[in-house]
């Protein structure tokens, strides 16, 4: 473990750590543009310069791919240092259009951070700026400004070492020079394509989803775990802050997912997601089911727990699918509160859709459901058995094919989600969903992510781990 010093103070480096690595791991700040603790040293952008003191006068060096040495003398601020990083900032932004105003990266670029912080100075240069290519299609998903692009090259590092899938480089020289997807359509094809948007440091990634949608500053963030297959990638869910409220405009917005990131990981996910974990929207802005029924027939929601009590109670053969998205306190609930009462059997509620990567070895997982193994730990992992004999089936969340239903069965079946199906259960009760609720979800290995609410439930909606405790004095009168 060898000893140097930054600015004069003894830190102890790990082996093989650049002097980069250990000035940030002991809370000294040097910047870094091309540099990213899970992508390869490229050294291109200069910006994390030191000086190194020694004999002479030392000298100025990169500091990302510079490796501790015993006793070496680091100083990350000294003037030798912040004149080259001024200089530097110089170079990078010459042709840059600091178009910030429009720019969606906007209030999380490094790029205005280390200018603010390093140069501060109008341009130098009285040379026209060179124009280059905005809103660039890289693939369905993302546009690249090429002008706001400072080749720092993480995107392609990211496609050649993390995804694998080599679907960006770098063409020509000079002020010419472009990151290109290949001409496969490898990027479209990349899972993990959107990743780039967030470990490119200036706005030149840009996700369609999110492009112009909202500026990041009237946004907050809720650790939210991703539900779309067993890996369970802890990720943020943005969202409106209170404070930034629409009122006459869209208020939808106010309740609506502006984007998803990840949220870093080393035990689940690192730093990254896959594209399906983006798209979060899509699986919980679907249209909601908002009022509980009888046999297709409005009521309130407390006339519809009251019949779903009395079917509890007068079953001679409940058979009950629990839900492999209830969360680990919902699920345990049910156990507690009915279990006895039912013979239950874990439902798959997803299986992958056409055109869905199944499975890879980064990421994504065969089982496209968040909590499977927390289900089947408390409820096992036999196949449902059910037949004529079965008098109610009580089924929670989506994926079972009603045609399914023994003749004589009553049903009661709990669903978040607006459906034909709901209309033909006995008793229909509208539940919440994830981003209403807090719980947590343990992945398929055994590690158990926690994900808070992110909007206020409907009061027509009920929480599912509260509906079973009120369906609990049925099983006292059974
Ligand atoms: S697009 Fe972004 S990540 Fe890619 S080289 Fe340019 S600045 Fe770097
Ligand atoms: S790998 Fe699975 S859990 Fe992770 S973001 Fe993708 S779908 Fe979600
Ligand atoms: S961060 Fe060191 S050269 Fe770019």
């Amino acid at each position: 473990m060898p000893e140097f010093f930054i600015n004069g103070h003894p830190v102890k480096a790990e082996k093989d750590q650049t002097v980069l690595q250990a000035a940030l791991a002991n809370g000294f700040f040097i910047p870094n543009f091309c540099w990213h603790p899970a992508l390869s040293v490229a050294g291109n952008c200069r910006i994390c310069v030191v000086e190194v003191v020694g004999d002479g006068g030392g000298w100025l060096d990169i500091a990302c791919n510079m490796p501790v040495s015993e006793g070496m003398q680091v100083l990350t601020e000294s003037e030798k240092v912040r004149a080259r990083r001024k200089a530097t900032m110089q170079f990078i932004t010459l042709n840059h259009p600091v178009d910030c105003g429009i720019c969606d990266k906007s209030g999380e670029c490094t790029l205005q951070d280390y200018h603010f912080q390093y140069n501060g100075a109008p341009s130098t240069s009285t040379d026209p700026k060179v124009r280059s290519t905005k809103f660039h299609p890289l693939s369905e998903r993302i546009v690249l400004d090429n002008e706001r692009c400072i080749l720092c090259s993480r995107c392609v590092r990211f496609t050649r070492e993390i995804s694998k899938t080599n679907a960006l480089g770098i063409k020509q020289r000079g002020d010419t020079s472009l990151v290109r997807t290949t001409e496969d359509g490898a990027l479209d094809a990349d899972p993990y394509s959107d990743n780039v948007i967030d470990i490119c440091p200036v706005g030149a990634l840009l996700g369609r989803s999110f492009l112009h949608k909202a500026r990041v500053w009237y946004l907050e963030s809720t650790a939210s775990v991703c539900p779309g297959c067993e890996r369970g990638c802890t990720v943020k869910i943005w969202h409106r802050k209170p404070e930034w409220h629409l009122k006459s405009l869209d208020a939808r917005q106010n309740t609506s997912i502006a984007r998803v990131t990840p949220l870093e990981n080393p035990a689940v996910n690192g730093p990254w997601i896959c594209n399906k974990g983006r798209d979060l929207a899509r699986i919980f802005e679907r249209p909601r089911a908002e009022a509980a029924m009888l046999r297709g027939s409005f009521v309130a929601l407390a006339d519809a727990i009251d019949a779903a009590k009395r079917l509890v109670a007068h079953a001679k053969r409940p058979v009950a699918l629990v839900s492999s998205w209830g969360s680990n306190e919902e699920l345990a609930a049910f156990k507690r509160f009915l279990g006895a009462r039912f013979s239950v059997f874990v439902k798959q509620d997803c299986v992958p859709e056409p055109g869905e990567c199944v499975q890879d070895d980064l990421l994504i997982r065969p089982d496209k459901n968040p909590n499977g193994a927390a289900a089947r730990a408390l409820f096992g992992d036999a196949s449902a058995v059910f037949d004529d004999a079965t008098d109610l089936l009580l089924i929670w969340g989506e994926g079972f094919d009603f045609a399914r239903i023994p003749a004589r069965a009553r049903t009661i079946f709990l669903n978040a989600y607006l459906q034909p199906e709901n209309g033909y259960a006995d008793v229909f009760l509208p539940i919440s969903i994830q981003t209403e609720r807090s719980g947590h979800y343990t992945n398929f290995e055994g590690t158990v992510s926690a994900f808070k609410a992110c909007f206020p439930k409907k009061s027509s909606v009920a929480d599912a781990e509260a509906l079973f405790a009120a369906l609990a004095p049925a099983v006292a009168h059974a």
